[in-house]
Order: structure tokens, then sequence, then C-alpha cells
């Protein structure tokens, strides 16, 4: 295998870390390009469960090299929860996690911001994860972020701190009508504090992935969130704040798009949605229920509800075109596993017209009625099938129709259980 870069195809939690996990043991250095602490990746492994926000899940294999790059907008506290974790259950880390010195921070008045923000919206909150991630880029565009590399030189970073907490109390009392209640003092002290732990992880970490990329290392750059919350393509502006599509592994990374051989992009067999936005094909039934319920449906990061509803392949054929697709990792099929009948959107109806491709705008999308296909569900257990012709004939139906849909994108794996093991290789790389 060469380079790979795995892309969320809907809005998210597709079982990402899953199908990243299996693709590790193929790669050597596995990267974080854009998101920050919002991005919430389960692995189990040998019946042990992991929650990452921050570090990628490939630290799991004690071999790999992990990094978090420039694209990524950095938790300081939540790295530090995370490789104390790492520790405690024997994981070493030494030598093998680097952070890039031109990640964006966040910190505390990002997250006071994010939430005095949503709380102003009412009705038209986007559904943050509150993690501050929507401000932090938001200071990162306007150019006065404060980078991961400013921790370096104590007295800047004390600088950029005090005059951005000044302007954020100012703006977060007049505008937002709210309290900024920081203590300047304690931040500042607390920072001091953990900084000499964070120092040691800070490179160029652009350079790095140029030189072991040229040595023939192989790379597997992580994508956060999903296509549909992206933030030039998403479903604007209930999104999140970054470009989370396939093309932003290269900038985000600082190595050139050359570098990627294959796009993958995670398409649940389903779908679902956490935060406000419109949703097509969302079930507001007891069949919307039972896949929540089958499918563990619950944000790993915020603990919602997920909102859960059919397989849409107008947004595929959309994920397919904005990431350049080259392969499908299929998740989540055991969860169809109980239904009689299973439904797949073809198109939608706008104001009466057949519509084929996603709207961009969300007043169309909004109106969208989808239009169906029904088939038979296989109705039995697929958790123990080990190769694709395990698999009832019913499931065979399933996919290739999914497939047909979506420009006919090779199917590289399909996942059938929450386990390492229960994952069915179709047409290796
Ligand atoms: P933010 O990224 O916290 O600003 O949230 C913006 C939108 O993106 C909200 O609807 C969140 O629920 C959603 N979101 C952010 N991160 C994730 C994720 O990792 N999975 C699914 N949805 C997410």
């Amino acid at each position: 295998m060469s380079n790979a870069v795995i892309v969320g195809s809907q809005w998210g939690d597709e079982g990402k870390a899953k199908v990243i996990d299996y693709l590790t043991k193929r790669s050597d250095i596995i990267i974080r390009f854009q998101g920050g602490a919002n991005a919430g990746h389960t692995v189990i492994a040998e019946g042990q469960k992991f929650v990452f926000h921050m570090v990628p899940s490939g630290i799991m294999y004690k071999d790999k090299i992990c990094i978090i790059a420039n694209g990524v907008v950095f938790d300081a506290e939540q790295f530090l929860k995370e490789i104390d974790e790492l520790k405690t259950q024997g994981i070493s880390i030494d030598n093998r996690l680097f952070i890039s010195e031109t990640a964006h921070l966040v910190l505390p008045y990002h997250k006071a911001q994010d939430n005095a923000a949503e709380n102003l919206m009412g009705t038209g909150k986007i559904g943050t994860t509150g993690r501050g991630i929507g401000p932090a880029y938001a200071d990162k565009a306007a150019r006065n972020g404060i980078r991961v590399a400013d921790l370096v030189d104590w007295d800047l970073f004390t600088k950029k701190f005090e005059a951005n907490l000044e302007q954020k109390k100012r703006l977060i009392e007049s505008v937002y009508q709210s309290e900024l209640s920081l203590d300047k003092d304690a931040i500042l002290n607390h920072y001091k504090s953990i900084r000499n732990r964070l120092l040691p992880f800070i490179t160029d970490t652009g350079y790095y992935l140029f030189k072991e990329s040229r040595k023939g290392k192989k790379l597997l750059f992580e994508g956060a969130q999903g296509t549909f919350l992206d933030i030039d393509h998403g479903t604007y502006p209930f999104v999140t704040s970054s470009s989370t599509v396939s093309g932003c592994a290269a900038s985000g990374c600082g190595i050139g798009p050359s570098s990627i051989d294959y796009v993958i992009g995670i398409v649940k067999t389903y779908t679902t949605r956490v935060g406000n936005g419109p949703f097509p094909t969302e079930l507001n039934d007891s069949i919307g229920k039972q896949l929540q319920d089958e499918g563990g449906e619950f944000g790993a990061t915020t603990g919602r509800p997920r909102r859960c509803g059919w397989f849409d392949s107008v947004m595929i054929r959309k994920a397919v075109q904005v990431n350049g697709l080259n392969r499908f990792a299929l998740t989540k099929l055991d969860v169809l596993n109980k239904l009689d009948e299973i439904k797949i959107c073809t198109h939608y109806e706008i104001d009466g017209k057949k519509v084929d491709q996603f709207p961009s705008r969300i007043s169309m999308l909004e109106k969208a009625v989808p239009v169906y296909e029904s088939m038979e569900g296989w109705n039995c257990d697929i958790s123990e099938c080990k190769i694709f012709n395990d698999l009832p004939s019913k499931a065979h139906v399933y996919i290739k129709r999914i497939q047909e849909l979506c420009y006919n994108v090779p199917v590289l794996i399909v996942s059938i259980g929450p386990d390492r093991n229960q994952t069915i290789e179709v047409n290796p790389l």
C-alpha cells in the first residue's frame, strides 16, 4: 500500500477509527490534519475501549509514529489527558508522537466564546461540541491566533495571551452579552506548568513527513468529522470550522497532494448526524430509534444521541466528487441485521422536480423530499462472517446497489462489528 487519506463521507461518526485502526497495520506514520478535540474516535481492541480526541488512534500500535499536524487546532489539556491515559495502559509514546509547531492552540477563552456564541443563537444554534473549535479557527484566519511554537518563547506567549484575553472579554461581554470569568494568572501559571511536558513533542512535522515519505515510509492521513461538515462543501452554516475533505490532507500536513495515492471514503451503511441542520433521510420513528440503539449512536465527544436515517446516495455521490474517493470502506452493516425492509435514497424531489445532485443552498436542502428504493433485509446475524461470500445474498444486493448509485467506487472493506476482527477485506490495496 502507498499513502492513503481517510475521510468521513457523511456527517462524521462513520466508524472511521475502526477503519483507521485496520489500515494502520499497513502504514508507518499516522497523521491528524484538521479539526481538534471535537473529534471522538473510539477504538475497541481486545475487548478494551479507548476514546481519542486529539491523539491519532494509530498510537495503539507500538511501532507506529503519530503526528498532530499544522491543520489541527491543538487542545493541550485534552492531549495531556490522553497521553496520561495511554501511559496508565502501559502504551509508550516516547519518540513516536509529534505536534506541529504551526498548529494553533485552543485556549480556555475559545471554549467560553464557543458556548457564549451558541447561547446567544437561541433556536439557530449550530449545536457545536463546545470545544472551542470555531473560535480557534476564526482567530487563525483573523491572524491573531497563538500557535504551538509560541509556547517555546514564554514571554511572547504571555504577551499574546494577555492581549487576546482582553479582546475576548470585551467581545463576550459586549457582543455575546455574557461574562468571561477566566482568571488570567491562574491560566498562565497552568500553561507555564504544562509547557515543559509539551515542548519535547513540538517539531516541523511537514518537513519530517516529507523526509520520511521520500525514504519510503507509508503515510496514513486520518480525517476527522465528515464531508458534510466541511466549511466549504458541507451543509453550511451547520458545519465545523475546518476543511474536512481529502484535499486538506495536503495543506493540513505541509506536504503536496502528489503524496496521496488512495482516497478512502468511510461510508456508514445508513446515515447519522449530531448537532443541528437539515437531514433529508432522517427517521423520527421506531426504525430511527432501532438504528440508534443497535448502532450505539451516541456522540463519543458529547454523549449526545445521534439522529439516524436511511442511506442517502445523493450525499455519497457528492462525497465521491469533492474528495475524489477511489475506495469505499462500508461500515456498521451489522446494525441493519434485524430490519425486514431496508431503504436507499436514490434522489430527492424539490418543489416537485427530480434532483440527483446535493443542493448547496440550505433552503433547498430543507425542502428535499427523499425518494427511496426498498429492498428486503437479510434478517440474520452477520457478525461472524469472515469473507465477503459469507455474507447473505441480500447483503450483497444492498452493497452492490450502493455502489451502482455512487459511481461504482470499489469497496475496500466491509465492517460488520466493532472489533478489529469483524472486518471483511473485499479488494485489498
Ligand atoms: P464544532 O466542530 O464543535 O464547531 O461543531 C460544529 C458541528 O460539527 C456540530 O454539528 C457538531 O456536532 C459537529 N461535529 C464536530 N465534530 C464532530 C465529529 O467528530 N463527529 C460528528 N459531528 C461533529
